[in-house]
């Protein structure tokens, strides 16, 4: 009610309402200003205590007011008119609140419903898949061929002493090719026994393996390795080889090429014609490298839109990985009879492999957890 012609802020006698009829009309003129007030409030439950407050509140409210100032000062032959035209001002009052409270409560029970009402023709939300590293799959993919021609999987530590790294590979301590095998070291607590390393290659694993098995052994050993060296688009200090052993009674040099001959070309393609070269590891002898003709020029050394094959570099072959016949001087590391005993073993770079498959020219990327680049192989 607006202050400035606010009656109840005047007694009925300053209002020169002296007679009962007048004061009838004067509460049917207050209860009309509520239910107008009322009426025009929006049906919510703010609304609802603030017009409890301001017409029931017991301070500043209507009623108190009209209590105060036109009640209790009324002229005694007015009074019984006034105290029951209030009590019917107050329930009617009351009565409209409470419907109006209810109402309010109802409608804003339902926007909540509807707020958290499931929308089923909505789409759901998409997680994406992911898939396995192209890594992996290539691991998964070399170890499906040589599953398939009796081989199995054994695993090794990537923490390894020297021995296994080195010693038992015929690789002593003054050896040059450690040089080529820089790698990390272990700080370790004070008086802890003897250095630890980052295995630089797989090869460790077969002197796990031998110590553990008697021939015949044909394993395979996935996993990563570490070298000290600086990334590049060709080198990174982690990498990841997969070793092979075979080692049996009678295994020949025939049996060696024959299986990696015949995996190179299950992984490449029939087409591809593989050779090897003289090569040197500590560990095997004799000691070969094997490429395989070029996959991108078929050999020719030409590209397919002329001139010279950017892959192979006019050469028709492409490096693969390094290989030999188990050195009889390792037989000795783990108590095999190296006069009965013949196998070969092998180190291929599953980076490198994938790389010339996939036609990657950087292994950085394999690194970068990059989705752009993690998607193309689902
Ligand atoms: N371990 C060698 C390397 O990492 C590869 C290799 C393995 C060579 C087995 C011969 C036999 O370079």
């Amino acid at each position: 009610m607006p202050a400035i012609d606010n009656p109840t802020e005047k007694t009925l006698a300053e209002l020169g309402l002296t007679e009962p009829e007048l004061v009838a009309r004067q509460f049917a003129s207050v209860r009309e200003q509520f239910d107008k007030e009322l009426l025009a409030k929006p049906g919510d439950e703010a609304s609802y205590t603030q017009m409890k407050n301001a017409w029931l509140g017991r301070k500043s409210g209507v009623l108190t007011a009209i209590t105060e100032k036109w009640l209790k000062p009324a002229a005694p032959a007015l009074k019984p008119i006034v105290g029951q035209s209030l009590n019917e001002l107050k329930r009617h009052i009351e009565s409209n609140l409470e419907s109006f409270r209810v109402a309010a409560e109802k409608a804003s029970a339902a926007t909540a419903a509807a707020r958290e009402q499931i929308d089923l023709s909505l789409p759901g939300v998409q997680r994406p898949i992911g898939s396995r590293h192209l890594i992996r799959q290539v691991f998964q993919e070399i170890e499906d061929i040589f599953f398939s021609i009796g081989f199995s999987v054994v695993e090794g530590p990537e923490i390894e002493t020297p021995y296994y790294n080195f010693e038992a590979l015929n690789i002593p301590e003054y050896h040059p090719v450690r040089d080529d095998m820089d790698t990390f070291y272990l700080e370790l607590p004070k008086g802890a026994p003897g250095p630890l390393l980052l295995r630089t290659h797989t090869s460790p694993v077969q002197i796990h393996t031998m110590e553990k098995r008697q021939p015949p052994v044909r394993v395979i050993v996935p996993g990563k390795v570490y070298r000290r060296d600086n990334p590049d688009a060709t080198h990174s200090f982690m990498f990841h080889q997969i070793e092979g052993l075979a080692v049996d009674n009678d295994i020949t040099f025939c049996d060696f090429t024959g299986t990696i001959d015949y995996f190179v070309k299950q992984f490449f393609g029939e087409g591809v014609k593989t050779r090897f070269r003289p090569s040197y590891f500590p560990f095997t002898e004799p000691s070969v490298e094997f490429d395989a003709s070029c996959i991108f020029c078929g050999g020719s050394g030409t590209a397919k839109t002329g001139g010279t094959c950017g892959k192979c570099k006019g050469a028709g072959w492409i490096e693969l990985f390094g290989a030999g016949m188990v050195d009889p001087a390792v037989y000795g590391f783990v108590n095999y009879d190296p006069k009965k005993v013949s196998g070969f073993a092998f180190g291929i770079g599953i980076d490198r492999l994938a790389m010339l498959k996939c036609g990657i020219d950087d292994i950085q990327v394999f690194f970068q957890n990059d989705v752009r680049f993690l998607k193309q192989f689902p």
